[in-house]
């Protein structure tokens, strides 16, 4: 038995960014449960959208190649749909910085041609928003609640809390029931690895599997980490209930470590590899945010929901994941 019991056994569920790394996870779980699943993504290139991502599910799964910025599209897409994971997004936060531009348009403006899609078209659907602990900026104080300030130190930042409040309004205003999960760093199988882009737990595992040695800037940044089957979980189990409406929350990690400590863990995991301490590329540094580790005490209250897989052993699926997949993601 799962913690949603049949909530989505025939029901249709539409994944924005379904092609991406935690769609991708989570449209595979969803397949299990039995839903009827359409996916959409824009395959924008610089993104962690991959077809090889649901190569094992991709004759139970529908999937619409179309943006999220095209409101006609979600006008159509969200009519009929039961349940929205809206996880579409420009994850990267030197990319926000380099083309504010694009950044607004997709994590902001285009939730709000979806919210206005399901408002209008479909206001009994359930939503789920992907949003980001980047939205605190530098703590004031760890772990961080939700309750911390909110002080973006870049435009993505600044974006998805535009984005998450959309939701959240949405809900609070017109009944359309959304809430909001802070994700963490986020890793596991199907993660982009060609670049830093989406998290630089990718390009280090990338390099790992092929033997070169990685950077590690500074290393003495404090992280915490979530194993994507454990994100996966907590966005179905917020679907599947209504007590979280109207409301945002953390997610964290089992544990809070360093990212020297991370890399070395990594080596010990791979039994072998390499890297090197830098210092921060200056642009880099500028929007940093230092340590950072989540206080998600109000998803386990709530949701019971708390991390159940072990950094050490997710670690350890991914690399299994990327020897034998690499080519598919480089
Ligand atoms: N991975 C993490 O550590 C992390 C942390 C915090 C928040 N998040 C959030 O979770 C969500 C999913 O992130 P992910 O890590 O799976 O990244 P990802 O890049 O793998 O997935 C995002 C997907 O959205 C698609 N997409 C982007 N712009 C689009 C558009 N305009 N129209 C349609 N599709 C579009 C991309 O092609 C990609 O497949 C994002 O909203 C992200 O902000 C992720």
């Amino acid at each position: 038995m799962t913690p949603y019991g049949e909530s989505f056994k025939g029901k249709k569920v539409l994944v924005t960014g379904g092609l991406g790394f935690i769609g991708s996870n989570l449209s595979i779980q969803l397949v299990e449960l039995g839903a009827d699943v359409l996916l959409v993504d824009s395959l924008i290139p610089e993104y962690g959208g991959n077809l090889f991502n649901i190569a094992s599910i991709e004759d139970k799964v529908r999937i619409n190649i179309s943006d999220v910025r095209d409101e006609h599209s979600m006008r159509y897409l969200v009519q009929g749909q039961d349940y929205l994971f809206n996880l579409a997004g420009q994850t990267s936060h030197m990319d926000s910085m380099q083309d504010p531009y694009a950044d607004l348009e997709i994590n902001a403006k285009a939730q709000l041609f979806i919210l206005e899609s399901c408002r209008k078209y479909n206001p009994d659907i359930k939503i789920i928003f992907a949003s980001t602990r980047q939205i605190y900026g530098k703590p004031d104080y760890l772990p961080v609640d939700e309750k911390h300030p909110i002080r973006p130190v870049d435009m993505n930042g600044i974006n998805k809390i535009a984005g998450e409040w959309y939701h959240i309004l949405y809900n609070n205003v017109y009944g359309i029931r959304a809430c909001a999960l802070r994700l963490t760093n986020t890793y596991g199988p199907r993660m982009r690895v060609k670049d830093a882009r989406q998290t630089f737990i990718g390009i280090w595992i990338r390099l790992l599997v092929e033997s070169k040695p990685f950077e590690v800037w500074e290393g003495h940044q404090l992280r915490d980490f979530t194993y994507v089957d454990d994100a996966v979980r907590a966005l179905l189990m917020a679907a599947a209930s209504n007590k979280v409406n109207g409301q945002v929350f953390n997610l964290g990690g089992d544990c809070v470590i360093s990212l020297k400590d991370l890399a070395d863990l990594l080596i010990e995991v791979n039994r072998s590899g390499d890297y090197t301490v830098q210092s921060f590329p200056p642009n880099r540094k500028g929007i940093d945010i230092g340590d950072y580790y989540a206080n998600f005490s109000q998803i386990r209250s709530v949701l019971r929901w708390e991390p159940e897989v072990p950094l050490r052993e997710g670690l350890t699926r991914t690399l299994v994941f990327y020897r034998e997949h690499l080519e598919h993601y480089r």
